[in-house]
């Protein structure tokens, strides 16, 4: 291995070599070369006995001794620059490297502190060598800051990769890569060590594959649309419009409309008595204000205003906006929104069950998205990234929620006139702000180039995996604070597993290899393993699987109404799920619609 072990305490590094007997000319190199970043060391390739050491390799650190320190240096670039290999062992090369920081013993407790930065340059004829073990552990230390650890070093896998758990969290962080190289395990890793390390966090996935449940059969709880209940009457008008107008264009009349009845039928449901003047109330309840109302209610405003004598030209406008909501309420895609008929009292159980309040030994929500039309994938993640925010910020700091975004680029695009607004506004007003209010932003993407480049800005800690596209590189290279730009030429050639990880959550720049995961914690792959068998695919449901696309239930006596309080340690899918003897209690208020 590469690595000098053997080194002890202050032992003088020009006596460094694994073989006492081995000519040192043939390990160790020369500086013949350095300006303000970069130094250019001579060696050789192999040993006096023409054995090849494979020594000075691109992406290893390396140290060059100088009287006061050593500096450390990442290979970037080895060459010959004849371009002929003697085969009788004379083979000299010249590697490059880029200069990271140095390395000096304390004085009173003789450990290596690594210091970024250079104060003193190395001359020519310094010599340079493998770093000790110990040098690369400090160049990675994180002086104290609590740690967890992720995986080991690339360079040398018996040092672990440690990283700053709450500064990695506290300001946010984004994992990159290409398709599989392991963007989803590497963020279930995390998220295991976060919650760990930090029992009070609670983690909302927005999970477009429904894959990460099976990650954390023990400390997760599933949402769908068929067991979330997000009362439509929480939503604010512009995703209330999303949903109606099905993700197109809106008509302004109509939403004004909206803007205008949605108030009066709130007031409506606050004062059932209250005549017009009252109704119309100068308090402050607007179409965003989340207090409950009746979607009857609305609907007899705009008949109502259709009845008017003079508003006859709003008439088309009415028709068009009744026969809109009638239509949201009869589909059976928007049952999670309109079946919430427990209005007040679902408040809190809805808030504190998919936010994990109290958690129950479950701190991580994952909300399946999976065959979700977007309009409802967009209005729903604007919802609860709303909430995240505004209950860390009420909380006074006592919840720290965490937003997982996988396939971030979906909900803030780079191009403003794609994506959903209202969801931007709300996840970056996260990455913006959530820190002070314990609310974080993690956001996953295969694509960076695509994803709003001030979200990735905010993001302090940046995971990246390998990246093939020249464009998803160069953004990660721009978002590189430390100059290292040579560590992000291995962006293209990256293993599967292995990252680079870069701010405020490392010490340095780290290249390393997240820890391998059991089958079992790997995102998505019992879902696929349990329902395949090797054969010849002829045992494939298809009638369920139109079912599914109809998305339609079978009739079914239903005891129980979609919106009834459930257990919050129960999870969808099981037989307890949902209470029944509470169901047949409340239904005695189902007369609301
Ligand atoms: N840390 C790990 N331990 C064990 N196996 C891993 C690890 N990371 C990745 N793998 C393997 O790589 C496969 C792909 O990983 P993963 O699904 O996390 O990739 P991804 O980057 O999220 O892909 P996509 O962009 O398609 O979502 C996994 O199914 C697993 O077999
Ligand atoms: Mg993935």
């Amino acid at each position: 291995m590469y690595v000098e072990r053997e080194a002890g305490r202050g032992e003088e590094t020009l006596q460094e070599r694994r073989d006492a007997a081995q000519n040192d000319s043939r390990i160790l190199g020369h500086v013949v070369q350095c300006d303000g970043a970069r130094a250019r060391i001579a060696a050789f390739a192999d040993t006096a006995d023409g054995i090849v050491t494979g020594m000075w390799t691109v992406g290893k650190l390396v140290s060059i001794s100088l009287p006061e320190a050593r500096t450390v240096g990442l290979v970037y670039e080895v060459s010959k620059p004849d371009s002929i290999w003697c085969e009788d062992g004379r083979n000299p090369i010249e590697v490059s490297v880029e200069l990271v920081g140095e390395v000096r013993d304390d004085r009173i407790t003789g450990k290596p502190v690594f210091d970024r930065g250079i104060t003193t340059y190395p001359y020519v004829g310094a010599v340079s060598h493998r770093i000790r073990s110990r040098d690369l552990a400090a160049v990675y230390d994180l002086a104290g800051r609590p740690a967890v650890t992720i995986g080991q070093l690339s360079q040398d896998e018996t040092i672990h990769a440690n990283i700053a758990i709450e500064d990695t969290l506290t300001r946010h962080f984004a994992v990159v890569g290409t398709t599989g190289v392991g963007k989803s395990t590497a963020v279930s890793l995390l998220l295991r060590k976060a919650i760990e390390s930090q029992p009070d966090l609670r983690v909302l996935i927005l999970d477009p594959h429904n894959e990460f449940s099976t990650a954390f059969p023990d400390h997760c709880v599933r949402i769908d649309t068929a067991s979330l209940d997000l009362p439509f009457w929480m939503f604010r008008l512009e995703e209330f419009a999303e949903v109606l107008f099905r993700g197109r264009e809106t008509v302004a009349e109509e939403v004004d409309m909206l803007r205008d009845l949605i108030p009066l039928a709130k007031n409506l449901y606050r004062n059932p008595n209250a005549n017009q003047q009252l109704r119309r109330g100068g308090d402050s309840v607007t179409a965003d204000t989340p207090v409950p109302y009746r979607m009857a209610d609305l609907i007899k405003q705009i008949d109502e205003r259709m009845g008017l004598l003079d508003s006859k030209g709003d008439r088309p406008t009415c028709r068009s906006l009744k026969t809109r909501l009638e239509a949201v309420l009869a589909d059976p895609r928007y049952r999670f929104m309109f079946n919430s008929r427990l209005i007040e009292d679902t408040i809190h159980e809805t808030v504190g069950k998919i936010f994990r309040v109290p958690h129950h030994g479950r701190p991580i929500t994952c909300f399946e998205m999976a065959g979700l039309p977007s309009e409802v994938v967009n209005a729903v993640c604007s919802v609860l990234a709303r909430l995240a925010f505004d209950l860390a910020l009420w909380s006074n700091g006592k919840l720290k929620l965490l937003v997982l975004c996988e396939e971030a680029h979906r909900y803030m695009p780079a191009d403003s006139r794609l994506g959903f607004a209202p969801t931007r506004h709300a996840l970056s007003r996260i990455a913006k702000e959530g820190r002070k209010y314990g609310c974080y932003l993690g956001v996953v993407t295969q694509r960076p180039g695509e994803l709003d480049p001030t979200i990735l800005s905010q993001c302090s800690t940046i995971f990246s995996m390998r990246l093939s596209n020249h464009q998803d590189q160069a953004i990660i290279r721009s978002a590189i604070a430390d100059s290292s730009a040579s560590t992000l030429s291995f962006l293209s050639s990256m293993g599967q597993r292995e990252a680079i990880a870069f701010g405020e959550g490392v010490a340095t720049t780290m290249r390393l290899k997240f820890e391998r995961l059991p089958q079992s914690q790997i995102p998505g792959v019992q879902k696929v393993d349990s329902g395949s068998s090797i054969g010849d695919g002829d045992d494939i449901d298809l009638a369920g699987i139109v079912e599914r696309l109809r998305n339609v239930p079978r009739p079914q006596p239903q005891t129980v109404g979609i919106g009834e309080l459930v257990s919050p340690v129960s999870q969808a899918g099981e037989a307890t799920y949902r209470k029944p003897g509470f169901g047949e209690m409340m239904s005695g208020r189902r007369n609301d619609r």
